[in-house]
């Protein structure tokens, strides 16, 4: 039931909390900074032979595997792939008995993300899954896998079934590391450490609700609006883009903040507002110079912004704060307020949030 709340989607925006906390227990062990997944059938002759990871999903779940791509990457340094299901199964991908094909799913029952892991089968990889739903197919036809802590996610729009993977992809990537002795013992006790404060850092950005609430109050009627990030933030201008479409139909455009002078800065005028995502992370001064250019061309601004940062208010329009965090983490807490806005503009148009039109909870079709 939806208690307090008005629908789903804001329900289980504010159940990240518990979800996170759920996700970390008894797979963090905290005392001796090491992570724990059997259910992965990961063996340490296992890691050390993948020489490739090809992560493939659908929607929300694929922008969770394009962060997982940066985690992997970064901390075990295997090659990564992300393919959207739809295009892998019919690519005859490049894929053999050293290959790990790893599906994300929230339901585990996607076609086209259960053709691919049928594609990987053939070819001989190794298979792993990452669902939230029990006993789903998804879940039946994988060498190992990783449950989701979700808990039952209704709302078509997904928030919560975001989170949980980019945290469990940040715990693979830690075991991945370890086991190919890429991480030092001292770097892998403090990536495992920083793990306990993503709870409190969730429930922070929660806080903050009633300031997004009133941005979204004042931008309900816009029309156009281009996200912009960069670097393990650039798929959560993805995601924060995908989530205001599918619920509130306004156009949404999402690109690495990188591309706009090869084309999508012809866009940018007053009636084309940009939503930055700049924290303080790596490529922060980058995101930086492109608010700067936005600017610039008379766009307005909205940027997503790291508590005590002086820069960014002098030059953005309005701001979503959010906590520090560790940079490698930082995805989970900046999509809370992109989540939280497009809730709230659509809840303000007054339109059916947890039942948009032409969308279906589990796409069992392709
Ligand atoms: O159940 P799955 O995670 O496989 O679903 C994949 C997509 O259909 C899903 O993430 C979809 O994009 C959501 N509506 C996004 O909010």
């Amino acid at each position: 039931e939806k208690g307090e709340y008005r629908h789903f989607m804001q329900k289980e925006i504010h159940e990240q909390v518990r979800s996170l906390t759920d996700t970390l227990a008894g797979r963090v062990d905290f005392d001796d900074g090491i992570i724990h997944l059997p259910q992965l059938n990961l063996t340490p002759e296992l890691a050390r032979r993948i020489k490739r990871i090809c992560i493939t999903a659908c929607g929300t779940a694929a922008h969770a595997g394009m962060v997982g791509k940066y985690l992997i990457e970064r901390l075990a340094r295997i090659p990564v792939e992300v393919d959207i299901a739809s295009e892998f199964r019919y690519r005859d991908p490049i894929v053999d008995e050293d290959t790990v094909v790893l599906a994300i799913s929230q339901s585990g029952e996607t076609a086209d993300t259960l053709a691919a892991m049928d594609e990987g089968r053939r070819k001989g990889a190794t298979l792993w899954a990452i669902v939230n739903v029990i006993g789903s197919q998804a879940m039946r036809i994988a060498d190992g896998y990783i449950a989701m802590q979700a808990g039952p996610e209704i709302g078509v729009a997904s928030t919560k079934a975001f989170t949980a993977p980019l945290v469990d992809l940040y715990m693979l990537a830690i075991l991945l590391g370890d086991l190919r002795g890429v991480l030092s013992q001292r770097d892998r006790k403090r990536l495992v450490a920083d793990l306990r404060l993503i709870p409190d850092l969730v429930s922070r950005c929660l806080d903050r609700e009633p300031e997004v609430l009133q941005v979204a109050r004042e931008l309900r009627y816009i029309r156009n609006i281009l996200y912009l990030g960069r670097g393990i933030n650039m798929p959560i201008a993805y995601e924060g883009a995908l989530k205001l479409k599918e619920i509130s139909y306004i156009h949404a455009e999402a690109y690495p903040a990188g591309e706009m002078k090869h084309g999508p800065i012809a866009l940018i005028d007053r009636d084309m507002p940009v939503l930055a995502i700049a924290p303080k992370d790596p490529w922060y001064e980058k995101m930086i110079s492109q608010i700067e250019q936005a600017k610039a061309r008379g766009g307005s601004v909205i940027a997503v912004a790291t508590e005590g940062d002086d820069r960014l208010p002098e030059l953005c329009d309005h701001i979503f704060w959010v906590p520090e965090t560790p940079w490698l983490l930082s995805p989970v807490i900046t999509v809370i307020p992109l989540q939280l806005f497009a809730y709230h503009i659509a809840a303000l148009r007054g339109l059916d949030v947890d039942q948009p039109r032409n969308l279906a909870k589990s796409v069992t079709v392709e």
